[in-house]
């Protein structure tokens, strides 16, 4: 077993050290890189966020990537379903995926139900120190259910559906998340400002060779 208890079966490989390290990939292209985790119910609003950030971002000149659970559940993670054991696996995979981006260079959104402490937990550890920014949507289950944009909460309550997480499968809520955004309360704007400004200080490369990023 390794540190995030994978079974480890590849054996005999040797760790190759990079030419260009992730300072240098920085440092070209004037920013920093890391991962904003949006944590939450299904429609609490991660999906708007990232993609609402990203697109900031985006006409801003930072490099960016948003990664969506419904979408990476189509190609990564596509043999994975909504047990406990997979879900761990889900944000295991997807945590290792953030980190390569990371690595990259770039800005990863990443929107996840992620309904387990310990999973946020080891993907903040998979992270250098800073690198993990957690951002709850706190957005209670009511409102969640009632906006119900996929129906996938009529279906968990009919029976149709198993495990879904608020219903008949369990979501911890982050004790110290590094923001939160009451997305049941707040507008999308508010809520973007809210994380533009959390992540504001972490953007800048001080020596950054290439000029012309707009600041905001
Ligand atoms: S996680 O729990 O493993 O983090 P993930 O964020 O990848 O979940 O996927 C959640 C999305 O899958 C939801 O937004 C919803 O559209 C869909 N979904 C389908 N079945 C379930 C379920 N049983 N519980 C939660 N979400 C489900």
């Amino acid at each position: 077993m390794s540190e995030n208890n994978t079974i480890k079966k590849s054996t005999n490989t040797v760790w190759q050290v990079m030419s260009i390290n992730r300072d240098e990939r920085e440092l070209l292209q004037g920013h920093r890189s890391f991962l904003v985790w949006f944590t939450g119910l299904s429609g609490s609003g991660k999906s708007t966020m990232i993609y609402a950030v990203e697109e900031k971002l985006y006409k801003l000149g930072y490099r960016t990537f948003a990664l969506d659970g419904d979408n990476v559940r189509h190609g990564l993670c596509a043999d994975l379903g909504f047990s406990h054991s997979d879900r761990i696996e889900n944000i295991r995979r997807v945590g290792e995926a953030a980190k390569l981006l990371t690595q990259a260079g770039v800005i990863v959104l990443a929107a996840f139900i992620s309904p387990f402490r310990a999973d946020r937990q080891k993907v903040r550890n998979l992270m250098a120190a800073g690198d993990f920014i957690e951002v709850f949507c706190d957005c209670s289950l009511e409102i969640c259910e009632s906006r119900d944009a996929k129906g996938l909460y009529k279906k968990a309550r009919e029976g149709e559906i198993r495990d879904f997480t608020g219903i008949s499968s369990p979501y911890e809520k982050p004790e110290h998340p590094d923001l939160i955004l009451k997305t049941g309360e707040n507008t999308i704007d508010v809520c973007v400002g809210m994380v533009m400004e959390k992540i504001k200080s972490r953007l800048q490369v001080a020596d950054a060779i290439k000029v012309g990023l707009t600041e905001f």
